[in-house]
């Protein structure tokens, strides 16, 4: 049990400011990393948080009584869940609260769990096969990226997915 599991909470409907602030500070990492094609400004509009809130993503963020830090969203998707969107604000990364966000969510799911992310996102892909993830192989993430998420062919061909290891 990581320590930060404690502070994590779902986040509530008038919270979607806070999300936005909170993802497209953390998705600056991406600038100049992902393709650029891939970039833009803001990284997360207010319309797509509500489109993929709409589309049944919960939203989960760690808030240790001071307002939220980090998010990370779970969304159920025929048999298996996804885990999306995790951010933590740069400040704050790097000292265990997405873990907390990870486990805690990990914890409540009883389906096969999988997660895409950048190619180019080397820290996030090292973040989750810590948490004992693997990236799939490339003729797999194409069909899982185009069987259970709903984005750009052009995302497709520059993400990854990991999948339990175990
Ligand atoms: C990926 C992210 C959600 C992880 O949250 P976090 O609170 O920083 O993660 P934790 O502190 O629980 O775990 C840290 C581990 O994540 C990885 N990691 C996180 N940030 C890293 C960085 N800048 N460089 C290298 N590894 C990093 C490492 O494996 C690290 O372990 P270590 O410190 O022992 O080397 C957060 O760093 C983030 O928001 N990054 C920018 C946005 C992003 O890439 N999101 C992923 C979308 S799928």
């Amino acid at each position: 049990m990581n320590a930060f599991q404690h502070h994590i909470r779902l986040v509530r409907h008038d919270e979607g400011e806070l999300v936005l602030a909170i993802i497209n500070e953390a998705a600056e990492r991406y600038h100049g990393v992902i393709p650029a094609d891939c970039w833009h400004d803001p990284y997360f509009s207010a319309d797509y948080l509500a489109s993929e809130t709409a589309a049944g993503v919960r939203f989960f963020g760690h808030d240790a009584g001071e307002g939220l830090l980090g998010v990370m969203g779970v969304q159920d998707v025929d048999d298996v869940t996804l885990i999306r969107h995790a951010y933590v604000l740069p400040c704050a990364q790097r000292g265990g609260i997405g873990s907390g966000l990870l486990l805690s969510l990990l914890a409540t799911i009883d389906k096969p769990v999988l997660i895409g992310t950048w190619a180019d996102a080397v820290w996030a892909v090292a973040f989750y096969e810590k948490h004992g993830f693997a990236c799939v192989s490339v003729d797999e993430k194409t069909r899982l990226l185009r069987r259970y998420w709903d984005i750009p062919e052009r995302q497709v061909e520059t993400s990854v997915v990991l999948a339990r290891s175990y």
